[in-house]
């Protein structure tokens, strides 16, 4: 049996922010979250989250997470403190705790996995996680014999300088053996510099503890504060870039990108620098990105190409090309073959197979039949200041430069609209629809005689600087 508690009463003090600290974003997750995960393949009886420091904030933030058991802890008064809450909701437990610290966001499953083994084959009353840090400074210090022996732990603020020099670092993750813990939670005293309940303090109480020394000191990194978020934040980009290099994606400059867990390459996409993908994006195979683009929540097909250019919550099909500078904002929904060029933004519209809408357009709340031509400069006008209406134009048609399609309105297929019309009535299939004043040409026109001699007068000359 398997208890998981994460530890995310604390404030966060030295975030400097208004967020709880495990509410931090994180490589498109927040901090609480990406923990949380570390731990799910495991599939834990019980899932238990200690929160305290704008505690309903947190609760809200993971409420689509089903099955977690929020335990309050209030006031906050050390790590041993946050765990002596589980006494009552983990009365009668007989199997194993293990305690992930919400602040330790790039642990691996596997990491996890390997901890939990290790203890229960040699049958510790505690095993925790430690690495050789190049810099331990903040964390508490893991005092051990060579065979992995933990004689207890001590807090970086609370070591004498000998005891500092100790690299052996405590990662704040520990799996224990819980009817031993509740034992001694209670004999915990706050006779430390902090004046807090210390969960290391825990360690030298229960025998045997061991330790499980990680070999990627990366792992174990906490955020206490902005300079190490972007640390890990850092670390967690490469990660996501290698295991999509590996899989097959080329990135011309790897360290110009950045991705989330929830995005997914096909195969042979390549990606140009400065491109950005956040939430959950799904790129097909044979797809360029780039340079210079941002992709949240996209979903592309095969051989899609997206120049400079920024897609949200927009699906595109294949062989389309997007950009430069365009914008496919929530809703956009194009078939295969289509062409979308410099400065178009089009929200909310369905555009059919082969369909061009290459230049300064907008479309919005829009119905595109297939090879429709959408001339540069046509807007559909969706919106008359109090509702959006829709605009539908019929396959085959195509607009003229500078239309306006006053919405709501429908072109059948095939139609022609010339140049500079502002359309507000529906158009029947297979017609021409012009909406312009007529031209007006007046022969041997000269200009006025008293205007002309006006124009050819010289500005009076600037006076001298006094
Ligand atoms: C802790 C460990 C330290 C370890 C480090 C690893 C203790 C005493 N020290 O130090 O040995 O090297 O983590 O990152 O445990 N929290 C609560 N309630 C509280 C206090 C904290 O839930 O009353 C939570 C925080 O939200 C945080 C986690 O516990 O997620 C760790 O707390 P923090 O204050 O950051 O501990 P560290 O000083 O980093
Ligand atoms: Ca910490």
């Amino acid at each position: 049996m398997l208890a998981v508690a994460v530890l995310a009463a604390g404030k966060g003090t030295r975030m400097k922010s208004e967020l709880p600290k495990v509410l931090q974003p994180i490589a498109g997750a927040t901090l609480v979250e990406r923990v949380l995960s570390s731990c799910e393949a495991l599939e834990p009886e019980r899932r238990l989250l200690i929160v305290g420091h704008q505690a309903e904030r947190v609760e809200h933030s993971l409420a689509a997470h089903s099955g977690l058991e929020f335990v309050l802890q209030q006031p906050q008064r050390g790590t041993g403190h946050a765990v002596q809450q589980l006494l009552e909701p983990l009365a009668g437990f007989q199997g194993d705790l293990l305690v992930l610290n919400g602040d330790v966001p790039l642990l691996r499953p596997q990491t996890i996995a390997e901890l939990v083994e290790r203890h229960r084959a040699s049958g510790s009353a505690v095993t925790l996680l430690s690495a050789r840090l190049a810099d331990p400074t903040g964390y508490g210090r893991v005092f051990a014999d060579g065979a992995g022996n933990v004689s207890g732990i001590i807090e970086h603020r609370d070591c004498t300088d000998a005891q500092r020099d100790n690299t052996l670092t405590n990662a704040g993750i520990y799996i224990f053996n819980w009817p031993k813990l509740a034992a001694v939670l209670p004999q915990l005293r706050a006779d430390n510099d902090q004046g807090e309940l210390y969960l290391t303090d825990t360690v030298a109480l229960l025998r045997p503890a061991m330790h499980l020394e990680v070999a990627d000191p990366d792992e174990i990194n906490g955020i206490n504060d902005r300079l190490q978020l972007a640390q890990c934040e850092a670390v967690l980009q490469q990660r996501l870039r290698q295991h999509w290099m590996r899989e097959g994606v080329t990135f011309v400059d790897p360290a110009s990108c950045t991705l989330s867990d929830r995005t997914v390459f096909g195969r042979d996409v390549l990606v140009e620098p400065g491109c950005h993908f956040r939430g959950a994006n799904q790129i097909g195979d044979g797809c360029h990105i780039g340079p210079g683009s941002l992709l949240e929540n996209a979903h592309l097909g095969r051989n899609v190409e997206v120049l400079y250019s920024v897609v949200r919550e927009a699906r595109v099909a294949d062989d389309c090309a997007i950009g430069p500078f365009a914008q496919l904002r929530p809703g956009a929904d194009l078939a295969a073959d289509c062409r979308v060029g410099n400065f178009v933004e089009i929200k909310k519209s369905r555009i059919g197979a082969g369909s061009k809408v290459n230049h300064l357009s907008y479309i919005g709340d829009a119905e595109l039949g297939e090879q429709v031509n959408v001339g540069a400069g046509t807007i559909t006008a969706n919106y008359d200041g109090v509702a959006k209406h829709r605009t539908v134009i019929g396959s085959g048609s195509k607009t003229g430069a500078n239309s306006v399609l006053v919405a709501p309105i429908e072109l059948g297929a095939n139609v022609t609209v010339a140049a500079g019309s502002t359309l507000t009535k529906d158009v029947p299939a297979g017609s021409l629809a012009l909406g312009r004043a007529r031209q007006l040409v007046k022969q041997n026109w000269q200009p006025r005689q008293d205007a002309a001699d006006a124009a050819a007068t010289p500005p009076a000359a600037a006076p001298e600087p006094r």
